[in-house]
């Protein structure tokens, strides 16, 4: 194993391990929405999102230890965006993460209201860090601006509307459905760490290039979004150009050998 994939697998089992403990059945009529939110939360994404959050903290100085509340409300967020994306009325799917979707395992009331719980409870969480009232306060912010119309429900709603876009439009659509979280993870992780504003936006805009290579990726593993518009191989260079870029912007940051290593991995994942 690597020393980047070392590193991933002891984050993830920290990050599995803390969010295993949320939502435990409480015996207060509430337990089948937790139910639904663990069936989706613990159902084995990468977790790549805290994964680069802990990373972040770390290598602007704190402890990731510290992080990991915040690392878990940027993972919560993003398995509420999935759970909506696969209800009926967005893409209506039928699997997720290799299991049945949550709408089709607990109906559509459940895994709405799943969502909306998990949505709410991410910034519960971020507010349980046991960081500085002021980063705390950042982290907050910054998670907030990522998930709302200039975020991820902006970009779905771009995503969704049915118009046929072009590339300006679309580039458009994933900064907001899917990079925004990215840079927002890795934003949290600088601010948890107390970074200045600079390498807070830094942090930010490298997870924006790695979220937009990333998402390039899916569109080639789904054959959709760019890979549709400009086919396979411009696809492919858009990949390599947002990665090269994301690169580059980890210049300013030190000791950046994981970040490199994981960057380089995902633009070329397979799953
Ligand atoms: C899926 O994200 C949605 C996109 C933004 C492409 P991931 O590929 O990170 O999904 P999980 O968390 O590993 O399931
Ligand atoms: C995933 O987007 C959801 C968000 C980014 C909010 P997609 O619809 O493009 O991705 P998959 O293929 O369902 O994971
Ligand atoms: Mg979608
Ligand atoms: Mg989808």
């Amino acid at each position: 194993m690597s020393a980047m994939d070392q590193r991933y697998e002891l984050y993830k089992r920290m990050i599995d391990e803390t969010l295993a403990g949320y939502f435990t059945p409480a015996g207060d009529g509430a337990d089948g929405l937790r139910e639904a939110m663990r069936y989706s939360l613990l159902a084995g994404g990468k977790r790549v999102r805290p994964v680069l959050c802990l990373e972040f903290c770390r290598i602007c100085g704190g402890d990731p230890v510290s992080a990991l509340p915040a690392a878990c409300g940027v993972e919560m967020l993003h398995t509420y965006s999935l759970i909506h994306d696969d209800l009926p009325c967005m893409d209506d799917d039928d699997e997720r993460r290799g299991r049945p979707t949550s709408h089709k395992v607990f109906g559509e009331t459940a895994a709405v209201l799943a969502g909306d719980c998990l949505q709410a409870e991410a910034f519960r969480a971020v507010c349980g860090a046991e960081i500085g009232e002021a980063e705390r306060f950042r982290c907050v912010r910054i998670l907030s601006r990522a998930a709302g119309v200039e975020g991820i429900c902006g970009g779905q709603i771009m995503d969704l509307s049915g118009a046929d876009q072009d590339a300006d439009a679309l580039s458009e659509t994933d900064l907001r459905k899917t990079a925004s979280l990215m840079g927002a993870a890795c934003a949290m992780g600088a601010a948890a760490a107390s970074g200045d504003e600079d390498t807070v936006a830094a942090a930010e805009a490298f997870g924006m290039a790695l979220g937009m290579a990333f998402q390039c990726r899916d569109d080639i593993l789904d054959g959709d979004g760019f890979c549709r518009l400009l086919g396979e191989e411009k696809c492919a260079a858009l990949t390599a150009m947002y990665t090269e870029k994301a690169l580059e912007l980890l210049d300013r940051f030190s000791d950046t050998g994981f970040l490199r290593s994981l960057t380089e991995k995902l633009s070329g994942r397979s799953v």
